[in-house]
């Protein structure tokens, strides 16, 4: 397979250092001949007529790109085109006019930049129709299977651990537990991380059960039973408390309610949202964009297809696309970190080991 046009997009929620990849990807296809092509908004910009592109030269990603947040291209986490809702609410199958917009645009294979989701339906979409392509991990949920870490998932962490050395200045002002809510879908790794991180003395993930009369007894034995400053990170993924679920507002708002009512501590919550999307992304999130975009063209200029590039014990390298499709991926109860905070004497649900 010759490659003479290389197409790079962007799916699914943004993150910091989408922009790196991007950067790298081009630069190492230009480098090679190739002509680039980024196609805008994911695959809605294969959708719109005439198809939506931004041409990507060596000048074009020169400059401030490997240090701006977001990401040039514009990306979507809406619109499923084997079910694609038209305005009536009806769906239908456009996944044809996608692979007709590709061949007509001269596209020989494309770099998909995306977490597991898009993952799935990239494969689905690509593979079956013979067309070359490789895949880059990114998300803040750091969830994609096959690889340690995704693009965007530090920067997500170095702002939940500011946001803890924030947050225990005025927790130890008004001696009040600070419970932090973070984002992460299903899986509690950005928790995990960024508690750790920012030294929080209770972790809930999605992964591991929680009893919120245990969280609040380890807030009494932390503080020796007094109020004293107190700093909980909150997955969003977790399931609310029941007798919480009456009250409006976010999971984080419930277990702040939950725990200033078990401790009579004074207790406030603070939801990060998409600020830990966004802004200019961290040094290793920058390094990894950037081995991440320069491995991808090499895998495609190497003859494959249908494989991810991905982090592995300080190597990168990549994997058959059938090792990532599998589903997302969740924080082990036996994983190192896990240990480090049990070890710390953090609080992290499930079956807590004190030893
Ligand atoms: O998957 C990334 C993520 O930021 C999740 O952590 C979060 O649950 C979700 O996307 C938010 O999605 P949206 O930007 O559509 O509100």
């Amino acid at each position: 397979m010759t490659i003479a046009t290389l197409g790079i997009l962007t799916s699914g929620g943004d993150c910091a250092g989408l922009n790196a990849v991007i950067r790298a990807a081009t630069d190492a296809a230009v480098g090679r001949g190739w002509r680039v092509l980024g196609l805008r908004n994911g695959h809605l910009g294969l959708l719109a007529n005439p198809p939506d592109i931004l041409p990507l030269t060596a000048d074009a990603v020169r400059g401030d790109l490997l240090r701006a947040g977001g990401t040039i291209l514009g990306t979507t986490t809406k619109g499923d085109p084997f079910a694609f809702p038209d305005a009536d609410g009806t769906k239908r199958d456009r996944s044809a006019e996608v692979l007709a917009a590709i061949r007509a645009l001269g596209l020989d294979a494309i770099v998909v930049i995306g977490g597991d989701g898009s993952m799935r339906l990239f494969d689905r979409l690509l593979t079956p129709a013979g067309i070359p392509w490789v895949g880059v991990p990114k998300t803040i949920d750091n969830d994609v299977p096959g690889t340690e870490f995704a693009v965007g998932f530090f920067t997500a962490v170095e702002v939940v651990g500011q946001a803890l050395d924030r947050l225990a200045s005025t927790a130890a002002s008004h001696r009040r537990i600070m419970v932090t809510e973070v984002m992460g879908r299903d899986s509690g790794y950005l928790a995990l991380f960024g508690g750790i991180a920012g030294g929080a003395d209770a972790i809930l993930m999605p992964e591991f059960a929680y009893d919120l009369d245990a969280v609040a007894a380890h807030v009494r034995r932390v503080t020796h039973d007094r109020p004293s400053p107190v700093l909980v990170v909150v997955a969003e993924g977790i399931k609310r408390p029941a007798e919480e679920r009456r009250l409006k507002g976010s999971v984080g708002t419930a277990i702040t309610e939950g725990l200033q009512s078990r401790t009579g501590f004074d207790a406030r919550c603070t939801v990060l949202g998409h600020v830990q999307r966004g802004g200019s992304p961290v040094m290793f999130d920058r390094l990894l964009g950037s081995a991440f975009g320069a491995r991808a063209v090499h895998v495609l200029a190497a003859g494959e297809s249908s494989r991810m590039v991905a982090w592995r014990g300080g190597l990168v390298t990549d994997i058959p696309m059938t090792e990532v499709t599998t589903g997302p991926s969740f924080v082990r109860a036996d994983s190192q970190l896990m240990r480090t905070a049990r070890r710390l004497g953090t609080y992290v649900g499930g079956a807590v080991t004190t030893s």
